[in-house]
């Protein structure tokens, strides 16, 4: 496997990967009749294992009444697709043995019996790790139409537009609620999250620090996103690093990781602090064995501090006023070139499951997508 890296804008790579073996999937035969679909074949139970999902070959899937079939040309891969690989209610139910897996896909719409979408409408939503999925649009948590690609690429939409700049967006400015002036602290801060959350921190006025794996992703976040100080996690202590680029202590710690790096920022809080949980990606592989999940050290620093420490999921925020607004601005801020992004494109279906791991690795350069077809 090789990769290569294009320059798509100032100070945005995107990176291709190509396999020189293109597998099918088992069953392959007729591609116009069927439908690639990675299903659930085993639970995770610790860390991933290369068997937790297959990849079938299907009949190709009919809409019916009020639902659409949309050709999938981006897959999103995201660290949440490990929790839903867990046996465990999670927010969300466990998916049953057997069905497909659910993942966050951008296509377009190739049949519809929906009213309000037409054939070339582009989808993106909550569907199946497949090429061509069924929904019902009125009854998926997460959908919505996107720009027509003539006015916004397919993969500007999913990086800059989709499930991660609204999880950004809501958790920045709803949670964390920044006023100019702020320090703002973000771990994971240049995978596609942080690196929006940033973005739109630096939009509020605020002062960013990011954390993030490695001198590559750090120079990223501070010569190309115009985060104020970047600390590689991997090459510094944490806590003392918090402190130098901190030295008035954060006003909002916007965490992706978890585990010892929200204990380094809870240390360094400033009085009324907010610390917006978004993820905890460290403690994936754990979630199926409570005593191995990493355990808080310094919530105290919670009353010192008079601080508040709040979960969210992007769906809490969904088919309102909020949404809106933040269409509204993700769109706007976008258009104005104030929201870059870096996309990270693994080509084939085939490649999905085996994938994932990049996210877990640091091996991700932005949003890890899957290509399942042209646009
Ligand atoms: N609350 C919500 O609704 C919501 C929605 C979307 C995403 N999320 C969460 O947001 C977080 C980021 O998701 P994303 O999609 O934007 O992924 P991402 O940041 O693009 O990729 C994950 C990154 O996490 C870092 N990482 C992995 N293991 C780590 C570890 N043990 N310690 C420190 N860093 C580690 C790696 O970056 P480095 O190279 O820097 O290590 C990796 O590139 C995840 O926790 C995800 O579950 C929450």
């Amino acid at each position: 496997m090789h990769s290569t890296i294009t320059s798509l804008s100032p100070g945005i790579a995107r990176i291709t990967r190509f396999s020189p073996h293109r597998q099918k999937p088992e069953g392959a035969g007729d591609m116009t009749q069927t439908n690639a679909v990675w299903v659930m074949n085993r639970h995770a139970d610790g860390p991933m294992s290369d068997d937790n999902l297959v990849l079938r070959e299907q009949p190709m899937p009919e809409p019916g009444e009020g639902e659409i079939r949309v050709r999938g040309v981006y897959l999103s891969l995201d660290p949440t697709n490990r929790v839903w690989l867990s046996p465990r209610y999670t927010y969300l139910p466990p998916i049953p043995l057997g069905d497909p897996m659910r993942g966050f896909i951008i296509g377009v719409v190739d049949k519809s019996r929906a009213p309000g979408w037409a054939e070339g409408d582009i989808a993106y939503g909550l569907m199946q790790w497949a090429r061509y999925s069924i929904i019902n649009p009125d009854r998926t948590a997460f959908m919505m139409k996107m720009p027509a690609p003539t006015e916004v690429s397919l993969e500007a939409s999913i990086c800059a537009l989709a499930m991660n700049a609204h999880t950004a967006y809501y958790g920045l400015l709803l949670k964390g609620q920044p006023r100019p002036g702020d320090t703002v602290l973000i771990s994971g801060a240049a995978g596609a999250t942080g690196v929006q959350a940033g973005q739109i921190a630096k939009i509020a006025g605020c002062r960013v620090v990011g954390i993030a794996g490695g001198a590559e992703k750090c120079a990223m976040l501070v010569n190309e996103l115009g985060f104020d100080a970047a600390i590689d996690y991997k090459a510094e202590n944490v806590l003392e690093a918090i402190g130098r680029t901190c030295p008035d202590g954060v006003d909002i710690f916007f965490d992706n990781v978890g585990g010892p790096i929200l204990d380094a920022a809870l240390a360094h809080l400033a009085m009324g602090a907010r610390v917006v949980i978004c993820g905890g990606i460290s403690d994936y592989d754990n979630i199926e064995d409570p005593d191995a999940l990493y355990g808080v050290k310094n919530h105290f620093m919670l009353l010192m501090r008079r601080a508040r420490m709040e979960g969210f999921v992007v769906f809490d925020f969904l088919g309102g006023a909020d949404q809106q607004r933040c269409e509204r601005d993700l769109t706007r801020w976008f258009q104005a070139g104030r929201l870059k992004y870096q996309a990270h494109v693994v080509e084939g279906i085939e490649h999905a499951f085996p994938s994932l791991k990049l996210l877990f690795n640091g091996g991700n350069r932005g949003k890890l997508l899957v290509r399942l077809d042209r646009d």
